[in-house]
């Protein structure tokens, strides 16, 4: 049966059902690819994937089918870890972390006290993300409660996939972003309105342990406990001068983990960003609690933060994500944030394959947010979130792609030269919610 929400689309179709494993070629059975492929919808779902061939018999009779033969189709991107209220000042120059916070970010977050610039925000981000491919993501709102009702508002509107949450802090900030007693109470009013609601979750977010107290990470700490569907979010070992002044900050700490695991924010749905100074003994206390790592490659190369090790994460077992950072991040794109990665993976003598790269960037990141029996595939059932890849979109581009013999060659020079300008449509719940200027 077909109705009026059916659409069809032929095109080239690319899937990961599993790791690809780390070699120059995908481990049997992880890579779904149809070189003509047709992508059956129904409503906001996927019905159907395949071979043009193996799927026409089956189609309805005078349908009509968009032919995007000369495209290729690949789940939304996913981006575990952004901060949607500092899109403005992206691209600051020239600080390290805790400079950067003071001069830059904490004077920027303090206009989310006023809603319709959290409104506008929020529209200019989602816009931006779609431009980008980007169809879900773990987002940071300012520790304004209105800042996430904005955010979460607007991508009710586009029927969005997005987890998001409340900054906690109550200490070592300007007094304008310190919540106070209020932060639990307005994250619990947060929850309450929000998370489960269509397709949004909640994610509670404390920034990071110098801006909470013991008292605010505790009862972050209780939120989760109190409902294990809930999602944390938060800072972890990005830079020097930040571990120097955690170790200040909880002189009983045995690390900065350690803070962290003693509030109980430490699990299966934590996503700690950054994760560059840990030890392996840290590592693999995060691989035994099932929490991930964020690997911000553009934002660990823009604030000098350092370099990520792939392979120590590998080796101790610890899950990792691949994430934006916007606004310390300095690129929307998940093509760009492979590149970033694939440039620091260069300076550690861990360069990233492209299957690699885009597992992570699709399947890897919905699986590490528990979000993979929804998202992060082309199949039967899952929600339908795409992104339309244009291979042509710039010169440069065409002619690499040209030149190209196999497919994981294609990918990775989509990974190191495309943009947005090579996203042609951005698909989410079954819609065309972005569409290129062409
Ligand atoms: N650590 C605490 N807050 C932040 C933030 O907003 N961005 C980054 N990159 N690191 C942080
Ligand atoms: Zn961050």
């Amino acid at each position: 049966m077909t109705s009026s929400t059916d659409t069809f689309i032929r095109a080239e179709l690319i899937s990961f059902a599993h790791d690809p494993g780390e070699g120059n070629t995908p481990c049997p059975g992880s890579l779904e690819h149809y070189a003509d492929g047709l992508l059956w919808l129904k409503g906001q779902h996927i019905h159907a994937v395949g071979h043009f061939y193996e799927v026409a018999p089956s189609l309805p009779e005078n349908i009509s089918i968009l032919d995007y033969r000369d495209k290729l189709i690949m789940p939304g991107f996913i981006d575990t870890h952004v901060h949607y209220v500092q899109l403005d000042i992206v691209a600051s120059y020239g600080r390290q972390l805790l400079d950067w916070l003071n001069d830059y970010t904490f004077p920027e977050e303090c206009r989310f006290a006023n809603h319709a610039h959290a409104e506008a925000l929020s529209n200019a981000f989602i816009d931006e993300m779609l431009r980008a491919g980007t169809t879900t993501a773990q987002v940071f709102g300012s520790s304004h409660p209105g800042s996430v009702d904005a955010f979460f508002t607007a991508c009710q509107k586009r029927d969005l996939r997005m987890i998001a949450g409340k900054v906690l802090m109550d200490r070592n900030a300007p007094d304008a972003l310190l919540d106070g007693a209020s932060g639990i109470a307005d994250s619990e009013r947060l929850i309450e309105d929000w998370h489960g609601k269509g397709r949004l979750g909640y994610s509670v977010t404390p920034r990071f342990a110098p801006t909470s107290t013991k008292a605010q990470m505790d009862a972050a700490g209780a939120l989760l406990r109190n409902d294990p569907t809930l999602w944390l979010q938060t800072h972890l070992a990005e830079n020097s001068g930040e571990l120097d002044w955690v170790a200040e900050l909880f002189p009983g700490s045995q690390d900065y983990l350690s803070v962290y695991e003693k509030a109980g924010l430490v699990g299966p749905r934590s996503t700690f960003a950054h994760g560059i100074h840990l030890d392996n003994g840290m590592r693999r206390r995060l691989a035994e609690r099932g929490a991930n790592i964020a690997f911000c490659p553009s934002s660990n190369l823009f604030l000098g933060s350092g370099l990520f090790d792939r392979e120590a994460a590998k080796e101790t077992g610890m899950a990792f994500t691949y994430a934006t950072d916007i606004g310390a991040g300095t690129d929307l794109s998940g093509f760009g944030t492979l590149k970033s990665a694939y440039q620091v993976g260069q300076l550690r003598g861990q360069p990233l394959t492209a299957w690699q790269g885009f597992y992570g960037l699709t399947h890897g990141n919905a699986k590490a947010l528990s979000l993979d029996s929804h998202i992060g595939q082309l199949a039967p059932s899952y929600e339908a979130d795409f992104v339309v890849i244009d291979p042509q979109a710039t010169s440069l581009l065409s002619r690499r792609i040209k030149h190209s013999t196999t497919l994981g060659e294609r990918l990775f020079a989509l990974m190191m030269l495309a943009d947005d300008r090579a996203i042609y449509e951005t698909w989410a719940g079954g819609q065309c919610q972005h569409r290129r200027d062409s």
